[in-house]
Protein backbone atom coordinates (compact mmCIF):
# COMPACT_ATOMS: atom_id res chain seq x y z
CA UNK A 1 0.00 0.00 0.00
CA UNK A 2 1.18 2.98 -0.96
CA UNK A 3 0.99 6.21 1.92
CA UNK A 4 1.01 9.70 2.59
CA UNK A 5 1.53 11.95 5.23
CA UNK A 6 -1.53 14.03 6.31
CA UNK A 7 0.11 17.64 6.07
CA UNK A 8 3.33 18.40 7.56
CA UNK A 9 2.48 17.04 11.09
CA UNK A 10 -0.01 14.23 10.58
CA UNK A 11 0.52 10.30 10.84
CA UNK A 12 1.07 8.95 7.55
CA UNK A 13 -1.50 6.89 6.10
CA UNK A 14 -2.28 4.64 3.54
CA UNK A 15 -2.90 6.72 0.31
CA UNK A 16 -6.54 5.52 0.21
CA UNK A 17 -8.95 6.55 3.33
CA UNK A 18 -12.20 4.13 3.85
CA UNK A 19 -15.34 6.53 4.60
CA UNK A 20 -17.59 4.04 6.55
CA UNK A 21 -20.58 6.71 6.63
CA UNK A 22 -22.89 5.30 3.98
CA UNK A 23 -22.63 1.89 6.06
CA UNK A 24 -24.71 3.71 8.43
CA UNK A 25 -26.52 6.97 6.88
CA UNK A 26 -27.34 8.89 4.16
CA UNK A 27 -27.21 6.41 1.14
CA UNK A 28 -30.25 4.42 1.90
CA UNK A 29 -30.44 0.84 3.30
CA UNK A 30 -27.04 -1.26 3.95
CA UNK A 31 -26.50 -4.63 4.74
CA UNK A 32 -24.10 -4.81 8.05
CA UNK A 33 -22.71 -8.12 7.10
CA UNK A 34 -20.78 -6.94 3.72
CA UNK A 35 -20.56 -3.54 5.69
CA UNK A 36 -18.17 -5.34 8.03
CA UNK A 37 -16.41 -7.56 5.45
CA UNK A 38 -15.62 -4.80 3.71
CA UNK A 39 -13.97 -2.98 6.41
CA UNK A 40 -11.68 -6.60 6.74
CA UNK A 41 -11.26 -6.46 3.02
CA UNK A 42 -9.63 -2.53 3.27
CA UNK A 43 -7.48 -3.73 5.92
CA UNK A 44 -6.27 -6.67 4.39
CA UNK A 45 -5.74 -4.66 1.22
CA UNK A 46 -3.50 -2.12 3.65
CA UNK A 47 -5.81 0.36 3.97
CA UNK A 48 -5.03 1.98 7.21
CA UNK A 49 -7.56 5.02 7.65
CA UNK A 50 -11.03 4.66 8.28
CA UNK A 51 -13.14 7.78 8.47
CA UNK A 52 -16.41 8.08 10.75
CA UNK A 53 -18.27 10.94 12.61
CA UNK A 54 -20.47 9.93 15.95
CA UNK A 55 -23.68 11.72 13.84
CA UNK A 56 -23.05 8.54 10.52
CA UNK A 57 -26.06 6.95 12.27
CA UNK A 58 -26.12 8.57 15.76
CA UNK A 59 -23.59 6.37 17.15
CA UNK A 60 -24.16 3.48 14.90
CA UNK A 61 -21.86 3.90 12.29
CA UNK A 62 -18.43 3.82 15.48
CA UNK A 63 -20.19 0.91 16.95
CA UNK A 64 -20.08 -0.93 13.80
CA UNK A 65 -16.72 -0.08 13.00
CA UNK A 66 -15.84 -0.85 16.74
CA UNK A 67 -17.32 -4.42 15.89
CA UNK A 68 -15.07 -4.78 12.63
CA UNK A 69 -11.98 -3.60 14.46
CA UNK A 70 -12.55 -5.93 17.72
CA UNK A 71 -9.79 -7.80 16.46
CA UNK A 72 -7.26 -5.86 15.08
CA UNK A 73 -4.36 -4.32 16.43
CA UNK A 74 -4.75 -0.43 17.27
CA UNK A 75 -1.65 0.46 15.40
CA UNK A 76 -3.06 -1.07 11.94
CA UNK A 77 -5.41 1.61 11.66
CA UNK A 78 -5.98 5.12 12.31
CA UNK A 79 -9.47 6.70 13.13
CA UNK A 80 -10.75 10.13 12.09
CA UNK A 81 -13.57 11.05 13.73
CA UNK A 82 -15.69 14.12 13.21
CA UNK A 83 -18.14 15.61 15.80
CA UNK A 84 -20.69 18.20 16.72
CA UNK A 85 -23.30 17.58 14.04
CA UNK A 86 -26.56 17.26 16.45
CA UNK A 87 -29.32 15.06 15.30
CA UNK A 88 -32.97 14.41 16.76
CA UNK A 89 -34.24 10.50 16.90
CA UNK A 90 -36.01 10.91 13.83
CA UNK A 91 -32.42 11.52 11.70
CA UNK A 92 -32.70 15.41 11.33
CA UNK A 93 -29.77 17.70 11.53
CA UNK A 94 -30.69 20.09 14.42
CA UNK A 95 -27.61 21.92 14.33
CA UNK A 96 -24.47 22.21 15.54
CA UNK A 97 -22.21 21.89 18.74
CA UNK A 98 -18.67 22.42 18.96
CA UNK A 99 -18.37 24.03 22.51
CA UNK A 100 -15.59 22.64 24.51
CA UNK A 101 -16.92 20.85 27.66
CA UNK A 102 -19.40 19.66 24.98
CA UNK A 103 -16.65 18.64 22.40
CA UNK A 104 -15.19 16.33 25.86
CA UNK A 105 -18.41 14.76 26.28
CA UNK A 106 -18.73 13.86 22.58
CA UNK A 107 -15.56 12.51 22.34
CA UNK A 108 -15.75 10.54 25.69
CA UNK A 109 -19.02 8.62 23.75
CA UNK A 110 -16.49 8.04 20.67
CA UNK A 111 -13.89 6.69 22.77
CA UNK A 112 -16.60 4.39 24.50
CA UNK A 113 -18.73 3.19 21.10
CA UNK A 114 -15.34 2.48 19.56
CA UNK A 115 -14.06 0.88 22.15
CA UNK A 116 -10.32 2.76 21.78
CA UNK A 117 -8.12 4.77 24.15
CA UNK A 118 -7.31 7.64 21.63
CA UNK A 119 -8.88 8.83 18.08
CA UNK A 120 -5.74 9.20 15.31
CA UNK A 121 -7.84 12.91 14.32
CA UNK A 122 -10.67 14.60 15.91
CA UNK A 123 -12.11 17.42 14.17
CA UNK A 124 -15.40 19.46 14.31
CA UNK A 125 -17.60 18.35 11.28
CA UNK A 126 -18.79 22.31 10.35
CA UNK A 127 -18.27 25.32 11.63
CA UNK A 128 -20.18 26.38 15.06
CA UNK A 129 -21.42 29.53 14.36
CA UNK A 130 -21.75 30.19 17.52
CA UNK A 131 -18.07 29.27 19.11
CA UNK A 132 -14.94 30.79 18.16
CA UNK A 133 -13.04 28.36 15.69
CA UNK A 134 -9.85 29.03 18.31
CA UNK A 135 -11.93 27.91 21.79
CA UNK A 136 -12.74 24.45 19.72
CA UNK A 137 -9.32 23.91 18.99
CA UNK A 138 -7.30 24.81 21.64
CA UNK A 139 -9.88 22.52 24.01
CA UNK A 140 -9.05 19.25 21.60
CA UNK A 141 -5.39 20.89 21.88
CA UNK A 142 -6.00 19.82 25.70
CA UNK A 143 -7.55 16.37 24.64
CA UNK A 144 -4.01 15.87 23.02
CA UNK A 145 -1.77 16.74 25.45
CA UNK A 146 -3.92 14.38 27.51
CA UNK A 147 -3.58 11.53 25.07
CA UNK A 148 -7.31 10.83 24.23
CA UNK A 149 -6.51 12.41 21.01
CA UNK A 150 -3.42 12.12 18.40
CA UNK A 151 -4.40 15.12 15.90
CA UNK A 152 -6.27 17.58 15.09
CA UNK A 153 -8.33 18.45 11.84
CA UNK A 154 -11.05 20.43 9.96
CA UNK A 155 -14.17 19.97 8.03
CA UNK A 156 -15.32 22.15 4.95
CA UNK A 157 -14.29 25.34 6.34
CA UNK A 158 -12.99 28.67 4.79
CA UNK A 159 -9.39 30.39 4.56
CA UNK A 160 -10.19 32.65 7.53
CA UNK A 161 -11.13 29.80 9.81
CA UNK A 162 -7.81 27.63 8.71
CA UNK A 163 -5.81 30.39 9.53
CA UNK A 164 -7.19 30.91 12.69
CA UNK A 165 -7.54 27.35 13.77
CA UNK A 166 -3.65 26.61 12.37
CA UNK A 167 -2.86 29.61 14.77
CA UNK A 168 -4.11 27.87 17.81
CA UNK A 169 -2.88 24.30 17.38
CA UNK A 170 -1.28 21.80 14.48
CA UNK A 171 -4.14 20.73 12.21
CA UNK A 172 -3.07 17.49 10.11
CA UNK A 173 -5.45 18.02 7.57
CA UNK A 174 -8.85 19.67 6.28
CA UNK A 175 -11.24 17.12 4.92
CA UNK A 176 -13.57 18.55 1.94
CA UNK A 177 -15.36 17.64 -0.87
CA UNK A 178 -12.96 17.82 -4.04
CA UNK A 179 -13.70 15.57 -7.49
CA UNK A 180 -13.23 16.98 -11.04
CA UNK A 181 -16.88 18.37 -10.55
CA UNK A 182 -16.18 19.61 -7.27
CA UNK A 183 -13.13 22.04 -7.83
CA UNK A 184 -14.21 24.84 -5.62
CA UNK A 185 -11.03 24.25 -2.94
CA UNK A 186 -8.75 25.39 -5.82
CA UNK A 187 -9.05 28.93 -5.68
CA UNK A 188 -8.08 29.39 -2.31
CA UNK A 189 -8.34 26.84 0.11
CA UNK A 190 -6.05 24.23 -1.12
CA UNK A 191 -3.34 27.60 -1.53
CA UNK A 192 -3.83 28.14 2.17
CA UNK A 193 -3.69 24.65 3.01
CA UNK A 194 -0.42 24.05 1.54
CA UNK A 195 1.04 27.61 2.30
CA UNK A 196 0.13 26.07 6.01
CA UNK A 197 1.23 22.70 6.01
CA UNK A 198 -2.12 21.32 6.13
CA UNK A 199 -3.07 18.01 4.01
CA UNK A 200 -6.59 17.63 2.62
CA UNK A 201 -8.60 14.49 3.14
CA UNK A 202 -10.88 14.17 -0.12
CA UNK A 203 -14.50 13.37 -0.02
CA UNK A 204 -16.94 12.95 -2.04
CA UNK A 205 -14.15 11.86 -5.19
CA UNK A 206 -16.89 10.29 -7.06
CA UNK A 207 -19.67 12.91 -6.06
CA UNK A 208 -21.35 10.52 -3.67
CA UNK A 209 -21.81 7.90 -6.83
CA UNK A 210 -22.53 10.81 -9.51
CA UNK A 211 -19.87 10.19 -11.94
CA UNK A 212 -18.98 6.70 -10.38
CA UNK A 213 -19.90 4.82 -13.83
CA UNK A 214 -22.41 2.98 -11.61
CA UNK A 215 -25.59 6.22 -11.45
CA UNK A 216 -28.13 6.11 -13.98
CA UNK A 217 -31.30 7.98 -14.54
CA UNK A 218 -33.46 4.40 -13.05
CA UNK A 219 -31.53 4.24 -10.23
CA UNK A 220 -33.67 6.48 -8.07
CA UNK A 221 -33.01 7.48 -4.88
CA UNK A 222 -35.19 6.66 -1.81
CA UNK A 223 -36.72 7.02 1.25
CA UNK A 224 -33.38 8.85 3.48
CA UNK A 225 -31.30 8.61 0.92
CA UNK A 226 -29.74 11.95 0.62
CA UNK A 227 -29.46 11.90 -2.86
CA UNK A 228 -32.91 12.56 -3.58
CA UNK A 229 -32.84 15.81 -2.55
CA UNK A 230 -29.48 16.37 -3.32
CA UNK A 231 -29.65 19.14 -6.44
CA UNK A 232 -27.22 17.65 -8.50
CA UNK A 233 -29.40 14.39 -8.67
CA UNK A 234 -32.22 15.75 -9.86
CA UNK A 235 -34.23 16.63 -12.71
CA UNK A 236 -32.29 18.43 -15.86
CA UNK A 237 -29.57 18.57 -13.76
CA UNK A 238 -29.07 14.95 -13.55
CA UNK A 239 -29.10 14.19 -17.11
CA UNK A 240 -26.31 16.87 -17.51
CA UNK A 241 -24.25 15.63 -14.95
CA UNK A 242 -24.90 11.79 -16.27
CA UNK A 243 -23.36 13.46 -19.31
CA UNK A 244 -20.19 14.44 -17.51
CA UNK A 245 -20.13 10.89 -16.19
CA UNK A 246 -20.29 9.36 -19.51
CA UNK A 247 -17.71 11.57 -20.97
CA UNK A 248 -15.12 10.75 -18.23
CA UNK A 249 -15.95 6.61 -18.88
CA UNK A 250 -14.57 7.58 -22.52
CA UNK A 251 -11.68 8.95 -21.04
CA UNK A 252 -11.54 5.94 -18.86
CA UNK A 253 -12.05 3.08 -21.72
CA UNK A 254 -9.00 5.17 -23.67
CA UNK A 255 -7.01 4.12 -20.28
CA UNK A 256 -8.10 0.84 -19.86
CA UNK A 257 -9.36 1.80 -16.26
CA UNK A 258 -12.97 2.32 -14.73
CA UNK A 259 -14.74 5.35 -14.50
CA UNK A 260 -14.48 5.34 -11.07
CA UNK A 261 -10.90 4.83 -10.75
CA UNK A 262 -10.42 7.89 -13.17
CA UNK A 263 -12.18 9.84 -10.96
CA UNK A 264 -10.32 8.63 -7.54
CA UNK A 265 -7.02 8.26 -9.46
CA UNK A 266 -7.57 12.22 -10.77
CA UNK A 267 -8.12 13.50 -7.13
CA UNK A 268 -4.82 11.70 -6.08
CA UNK A 269 -2.75 13.13 -9.08
CA UNK A 270 -3.13 16.25 -7.76
CA UNK A 271 -0.85 16.66 -5.15
CA UNK A 272 0.68 13.74 -2.67
CA UNK A 273 -0.64 16.10 0.24
CA UNK A 274 -4.65 15.07 -0.88
CA UNK A 275 -5.96 11.51 0.27
CA UNK A 276 -8.84 10.37 -1.29
CA UNK A 277 -11.59 8.97 0.90
CA UNK A 278 -13.88 6.43 -0.62
CA UNK A 279 -17.28 5.49 0.53
CA UNK A 280 -17.23 1.97 -0.41
CA UNK A 281 -19.47 -0.35 1.77
CA UNK A 282 -19.27 -3.35 -0.87
CA UNK A 283 -15.82 -5.59 -1.44
CA UNK A 284 -16.75 -4.84 -4.98
CA UNK A 285 -16.80 -1.73 -4.72
CA UNK A 286 -13.90 -1.25 -2.59
CA UNK A 287 -11.97 -3.80 -4.94
CA UNK A 288 -12.43 -1.20 -7.88
CA UNK A 289 -11.59 1.90 -5.86
CA UNK A 290 -8.57 0.00 -4.57
CA UNK A 291 -7.31 -0.51 -8.69
CA UNK A 292 -6.98 3.18 -8.75
CA UNK A 293 -3.58 3.10 -6.97
CA UNK A 294 -2.51 1.76 -10.16
CA UNK A 295 -3.50 4.43 -12.15
CA UNK A 296 -0.93 6.65 -13.22
CA UNK A 297 -2.16 9.79 -14.92
CA UNK A 298 0.51 11.59 -17.58
CA UNK A 299 0.82 15.65 -18.22
CA UNK A 300 -1.23 14.69 -21.22
CA UNK A 301 -3.65 12.38 -19.43
CA UNK A 302 -4.89 15.29 -17.25
CA UNK A 303 -4.82 17.75 -20.07
CA UNK A 304 -7.60 15.91 -21.84
CA UNK A 305 -9.64 15.53 -18.56
CA UNK A 306 -9.32 19.35 -17.94
CA UNK A 307 -10.60 19.93 -21.68
CA UNK A 308 -13.66 17.24 -21.64
CA UNK A 309 -14.76 18.24 -17.83
CA UNK A 310 -13.49 22.07 -16.91
CA UNK A 311 -13.95 23.21 -14.11
CA UNK A 312 -17.61 24.45 -13.05
CA UNK A 313 -18.36 21.65 -15.87
CA UNK A 314 -21.20 20.27 -12.85
CA UNK A 315 -24.94 21.59 -12.88
CA UNK A 316 -26.38 22.09 -9.41
CA UNK A 317 -24.63 22.96 -5.77
CA UNK A 318 -23.13 19.88 -4.16
CA UNK A 319 -25.70 19.97 -1.24
CA UNK A 320 -29.12 21.04 -1.00
CA UNK A 321 -29.85 24.84 0.00
CA UNK A 322 -30.22 24.57 4.04
CA UNK A 323 -27.00 22.27 4.29
CA UNK A 324 -24.85 24.78 1.95
CA UNK A 325 -26.04 27.63 4.37
CA UNK A 326 -24.06 25.51 7.31
CA UNK A 327 -20.52 25.62 4.58
CA UNK A 328 -18.53 27.84 6.10
CA UNK A 329 -16.28 26.79 2.84
CA UNK A 330 -18.23 28.33 0.56
CA UNK A 331 -18.78 31.68 2.14
N1 LIG B 1 -16.47 16.05 6.17
C1 LIG B 1 -17.62 15.97 5.56
O1 LIG B 1 -18.40 16.92 5.53
C2 LIG B 1 -17.98 14.70 4.84
C3 LIG B 1 -19.13 14.66 4.04
C4 LIG B 1 -19.44 13.48 3.38
C5 LIG B 1 -18.61 12.39 3.51
N2 LIG B 1 -17.52 12.43 4.32
C6 LIG B 1 -16.64 11.24 4.49
O2 LIG B 1 -16.09 10.85 3.24
C7 LIG B 1 -16.44 9.50 2.93
C8 LIG B 1 -16.64 9.34 1.45
O3 LIG B 1 -17.66 10.22 1.01
P1 LIG B 1 -18.85 9.80 0.07
O4 LIG B 1 -19.29 8.45 0.49
O5 LIG B 1 -19.83 10.87 0.02
O6 LIG B 1 -18.13 9.81 -1.31
P2 LIG B 1 -18.05 9.00 -2.61
O7 LIG B 1 -16.96 8.00 -2.46
O8 LIG B 1 -17.97 10.05 -3.66
O9 LIG B 1 -19.44 8.27 -2.83
C9 LIG B 1 -19.71 7.02 -2.31
C10 LIG B 1 -20.83 6.38 -3.11
O10 LIG B 1 -20.33 6.11 -4.42
C11 LIG B 1 -20.79 4.85 -4.86
N3 LIG B 1 -19.70 4.12 -5.55
C12 LIG B 1 -19.75 3.65 -6.81
N4 LIG B 1 -18.60 3.07 -7.14
C13 LIG B 1 -17.81 3.12 -6.08
C14 LIG B 1 -16.50 2.64 -5.83
N5 LIG B 1 -15.79 2.00 -6.73
N6 LIG B 1 -15.97 2.87 -4.62
C15 LIG B 1 -16.68 3.54 -3.68
N7 LIG B 1 -17.93 3.99 -3.85
C16 LIG B 1 -18.50 3.78 -5.05
C17 LIG B 1 -21.23 4.10 -3.64
O11 LIG B 1 -22.56 3.74 -3.90
P3 LIG B 1 -23.23 2.35 -3.54
O12 LIG B 1 -22.66 1.86 -2.26
O13 LIG B 1 -24.63 2.76 -3.44
O14 LIG B 1 -22.90 1.49 -4.68
C18 LIG B 1 -21.23 5.08 -2.48
O15 LIG B 1 -22.51 5.24 -1.96
C19 LIG B 1 -17.69 9.23 3.77
O16 LIG B 1 -17.85 7.86 4.04
C20 LIG B 1 -17.39 10.02 5.02
O17 LIG B 1 -16.54 9.28 5.88
C21 LIG B 1 -17.19 13.58 4.95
Amino acid sequence: MQTRQLGRTGPTVSALGLGAMGMSDMYGPSDRSESLATVHAALDAGVTLIDTGDFYGSGHNEMLLAEALKDVSRDRYELSVKFGALRGPDGQFVGYDSRPDAMKNYLTMSLRRLQVDYLDVYRPSRLDPNVPIEDTIGAIGEMVKAGYVRHIGLSEVGVDTIRKAAATHAISDLQIEYSVISRGIEAAILPACRELGIGVTAYGVLARGLISGHWSKDRTAAGRDLRAFSPRFVGENLDHNLGIAETLGRLADDKGVTTAQLAIAWVAAQGQDIIPLVGARKRERLTEALGSLGVTLTADDLAAIEAAIPKGAAQGDRYPTALMAHLDSEK
